[in-house]
Protein backbone atom coordinates (compact mmCIF):
# COMPACT_ATOMS: atom_id res chain seq x y z
CA UNK A 1 0.00 0.00 0.00
CA UNK A 2 2.99 2.27 0.67
CA UNK A 3 3.99 2.51 -3.32
CA UNK A 4 0.03 1.87 -4.61
CA UNK A 5 -1.55 4.69 -2.67
CA UNK A 6 0.69 7.62 -4.19
CA UNK A 7 1.51 5.82 -7.82
CA UNK A 8 -3.02 6.15 -7.56
CA UNK A 9 -2.53 9.97 -6.68
CA UNK A 10 0.06 10.33 -8.92
CA UNK A 11 -1.28 8.89 -11.59
CA UNK A 12 -4.56 10.95 -11.05
CA UNK A 13 -2.64 14.12 -10.97
CA UNK A 14 -0.66 13.77 -13.93
CA UNK A 15 -3.86 13.44 -15.78
CA UNK A 16 -5.76 16.18 -14.21
CA UNK A 17 -2.57 18.27 -15.07
CA UNK A 18 -2.02 16.89 -18.55
CA UNK A 19 -5.75 16.67 -19.34
CA UNK A 20 -6.52 19.83 -18.21
CA UNK A 21 -3.62 21.85 -20.60
CA UNK A 22 -4.94 19.37 -23.24
CA UNK A 23 -8.64 20.58 -22.48
CA UNK A 24 -7.69 24.39 -22.34
CA UNK A 25 -5.11 24.10 -25.35
CA UNK A 26 -7.96 22.14 -27.71
CA UNK A 27 -11.48 22.88 -26.56
CA UNK A 28 -11.51 25.86 -23.83
CA UNK A 29 -9.62 28.76 -25.97
CA UNK A 30 -10.51 27.98 -29.60
CA UNK A 31 -14.47 28.00 -28.37
CA UNK A 32 -13.99 31.72 -26.50
CA UNK A 33 -12.26 32.84 -29.76
CA UNK A 34 -14.87 31.61 -32.10
CA UNK A 35 -17.88 32.78 -29.48
CA UNK A 36 -16.61 36.14 -27.48
CA UNK A 37 -15.23 39.58 -28.35
CA UNK A 38 -11.93 40.44 -27.10
CA UNK A 39 -13.18 42.24 -23.45
CA UNK A 40 -15.30 39.32 -22.58
CA UNK A 41 -13.07 36.61 -23.70
CA UNK A 42 -10.34 37.88 -22.09
CA UNK A 43 -12.05 38.20 -18.94
CA UNK A 44 -13.33 34.52 -19.47
CA UNK A 45 -10.23 33.16 -20.23
CA UNK A 46 -8.52 34.94 -17.39
CA UNK A 47 -10.98 33.62 -14.77
CA UNK A 48 -10.81 30.44 -16.28
CA UNK A 49 -7.25 29.94 -16.13
CA UNK A 50 -6.97 31.05 -12.38
CA UNK A 51 -9.10 28.39 -11.53
CA UNK A 52 -7.59 26.04 -13.48
CA UNK A 53 -4.43 26.41 -11.77
CA UNK A 54 -5.79 26.43 -8.25
CA UNK A 55 -5.76 22.55 -9.17
CA UNK A 56 -2.82 22.53 -11.01
CA UNK A 57 -0.96 23.94 -7.71
CA UNK A 58 -2.50 20.91 -5.70
CA UNK A 59 -1.59 18.57 -8.62
CA UNK A 60 2.35 19.44 -9.00
CA UNK A 61 3.00 19.61 -5.50
CA UNK A 62 1.26 16.01 -5.13
CA UNK A 63 2.72 14.80 -8.16
CA UNK A 64 6.36 15.84 -6.56
CA UNK A 65 5.45 14.49 -3.17
CA UNK A 66 4.08 11.10 -4.56
CA UNK A 67 7.05 10.62 -6.92
CA UNK A 68 9.78 10.97 -4.09
CA UNK A 69 7.47 9.04 -1.70
CA UNK A 70 7.36 6.47 -4.55
CA UNK A 71 11.37 6.61 -4.79
CA UNK A 72 12.03 6.31 -1.26
CA UNK A 73 9.42 3.42 -0.89
CA UNK A 74 11.59 1.69 -3.52
CA UNK A 75 15.12 1.99 -2.02
CA UNK A 76 16.22 5.66 -2.85
CA UNK A 77 17.45 7.59 -5.53
CA UNK A 78 21.07 5.31 -6.19
CA UNK A 79 20.27 3.42 -8.86
CA UNK A 80 17.23 4.80 -10.67
CA UNK A 81 15.84 3.10 -13.48
CA UNK A 82 16.49 5.35 -16.54
CA UNK A 83 12.86 6.24 -17.10
CA UNK A 84 12.00 7.73 -13.95
CA UNK A 85 15.26 9.79 -14.22
CA UNK A 86 13.74 11.12 -17.25
CA UNK A 87 10.58 11.27 -15.61
CA UNK A 88 11.57 13.83 -12.95
CA UNK A 89 13.99 15.38 -15.48
CA UNK A 90 11.23 16.66 -18.14
CA UNK A 91 8.85 17.05 -14.95
CA UNK A 92 11.80 19.87 -13.21
CA UNK A 93 11.72 21.57 -16.51
CA UNK A 94 7.77 21.57 -16.82
CA UNK A 95 7.43 22.83 -13.04
CA UNK A 96 9.68 26.11 -14.17
CA UNK A 97 7.49 26.69 -16.98
CA UNK A 98 4.32 26.89 -15.09
CA UNK A 99 6.31 28.75 -12.34
CA UNK A 100 7.30 31.68 -14.87
CA UNK A 101 3.09 31.17 -16.01
CA UNK A 102 1.78 31.29 -12.73
CA UNK A 103 4.28 34.06 -11.32
CA UNK A 104 4.85 36.37 -14.28
CA UNK A 105 2.84 35.62 -18.05
CA UNK A 106 -0.45 35.14 -16.17
CA UNK A 107 -0.07 37.75 -13.02
CA UNK A 108 0.66 40.41 -16.14
CA UNK A 109 -2.54 38.89 -18.04
CA UNK A 110 -4.79 39.70 -14.73
CA UNK A 111 -3.63 42.66 -14.38
CA UNK A 112 -4.07 44.29 -17.84
CA UNK A 113 -7.44 42.95 -17.73
CA UNK A 114 -7.95 44.45 -14.46
CA UNK A 115 -6.75 47.57 -16.44
CA UNK A 116 -9.28 46.86 -19.59
CA UNK A 117 -5.74 47.15 -21.80
CA UNK A 118 -7.05 44.47 -24.12
CA UNK A 119 -4.07 44.60 -26.50
CA UNK A 120 -1.78 43.69 -23.64
CA UNK A 121 -4.07 41.27 -22.33
CA UNK A 122 -4.31 39.58 -25.17
CA UNK A 123 -0.32 39.60 -25.76
CA UNK A 124 0.23 37.67 -22.40
CA UNK A 125 -2.61 35.17 -23.17
CA UNK A 126 -0.69 34.66 -26.50
CA UNK A 127 2.04 33.63 -24.03
CA UNK A 128 0.43 31.44 -22.06
CA UNK A 129 -1.09 29.67 -24.70
CA UNK A 130 2.69 29.18 -26.27
CA UNK A 131 4.33 27.99 -23.01
CA UNK A 132 0.94 25.34 -22.39
CA UNK A 133 1.27 24.12 -25.47
CA UNK A 134 5.23 23.41 -25.05
CA UNK A 135 4.33 22.05 -21.63
CA UNK A 136 1.44 19.85 -23.18
CA UNK A 137 4.18 18.14 -25.51
CA UNK A 138 6.81 17.66 -22.10
CA UNK A 139 3.98 15.84 -20.42
CA UNK A 140 3.02 13.84 -23.74
CA UNK A 141 6.81 12.63 -23.48
CA UNK A 142 6.58 12.01 -20.24
CA UNK A 143 3.79 9.57 -19.82
CA UNK A 144 5.87 7.85 -23.22
CA UNK A 145 8.69 7.62 -20.78
CA UNK A 146 6.80 6.53 -17.80
CA UNK A 147 5.38 3.79 -19.38
CA UNK A 148 6.74 2.83 -23.04
CA UNK A 149 9.76 3.15 -21.08
CA UNK A 150 9.16 -0.02 -19.16
CA UNK A 151 10.40 -1.99 -22.64
CA UNK A 152 13.85 -1.05 -22.13
C1 LIG B 1 4.16 15.60 -15.61
C2 LIG B 1 4.88 14.90 -14.78
C3 LIG B 1 4.73 13.41 -14.60
C4 LIG B 1 3.98 12.51 -15.31
C5 LIG B 1 3.05 12.77 -16.51
C6 LIG B 1 4.23 11.21 -14.72
C7 LIG B 1 3.64 10.04 -15.16
C8 LIG B 1 3.81 8.80 -14.58
C9 LIG B 1 3.19 7.57 -15.03
C10 LIG B 1 2.25 7.45 -16.23
C11 LIG B 1 3.62 6.59 -14.20
C12 LIG B 1 3.21 5.09 -14.26
C13 LIG B 1 4.32 4.32 -14.93
C14 LIG B 1 4.22 2.85 -14.73
O1 LIG B 1 3.72 2.41 -13.69
O2 LIG B 1 4.69 2.15 -15.61
C15 LIG B 1 4.50 7.18 -13.24
C16 LIG B 1 5.16 6.49 -12.25
C17 LIG B 1 6.16 7.01 -11.45
N1 LIG B 1 6.58 8.33 -11.41
FE1 LIG B 1 5.87 9.85 -12.53
N2 LIG B 1 5.13 11.35 -13.69
C18 LIG B 1 5.46 12.67 -13.58
C19 LIG B 1 6.32 13.24 -12.67
C20 LIG B 1 7.11 12.54 -11.76
C21 LIG B 1 8.07 13.10 -10.84
C22 LIG B 1 8.35 14.59 -10.68
C23 LIG B 1 8.64 12.05 -10.15
C24 LIG B 1 9.69 12.06 -9.09
C25 LIG B 1 9.94 13.05 -8.27
C26 LIG B 1 8.04 10.84 -10.62
C27 LIG B 1 8.31 9.56 -10.17
C28 LIG B 1 7.61 8.42 -10.49
C29 LIG B 1 7.85 7.10 -9.91
C30 LIG B 1 8.89 6.76 -8.85
C31 LIG B 1 6.92 6.21 -10.51
C32 LIG B 1 6.76 4.72 -10.24
C33 LIG B 1 7.40 3.92 -11.35
C34 LIG B 1 7.26 2.44 -11.18
O3 LIG B 1 6.39 1.98 -10.42
O4 LIG B 1 8.01 1.74 -11.81
N3 LIG B 1 7.11 11.17 -11.61
N4 LIG B 1 4.61 8.54 -13.49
Amino acid sequence: MSYVIPLFIHLLCAAFWVGGMATMHFAVRPSAVATLEPPLRLRMMAATLRRFFVGVDASVTLLFATGVAMILAGGGFRGLHWRIEAMMSIAIVMLAIYVYIRASVFRAMRRAVDESAWPTAAARLNTVRKLVTVNLVLGVIVFGVATVGRAG
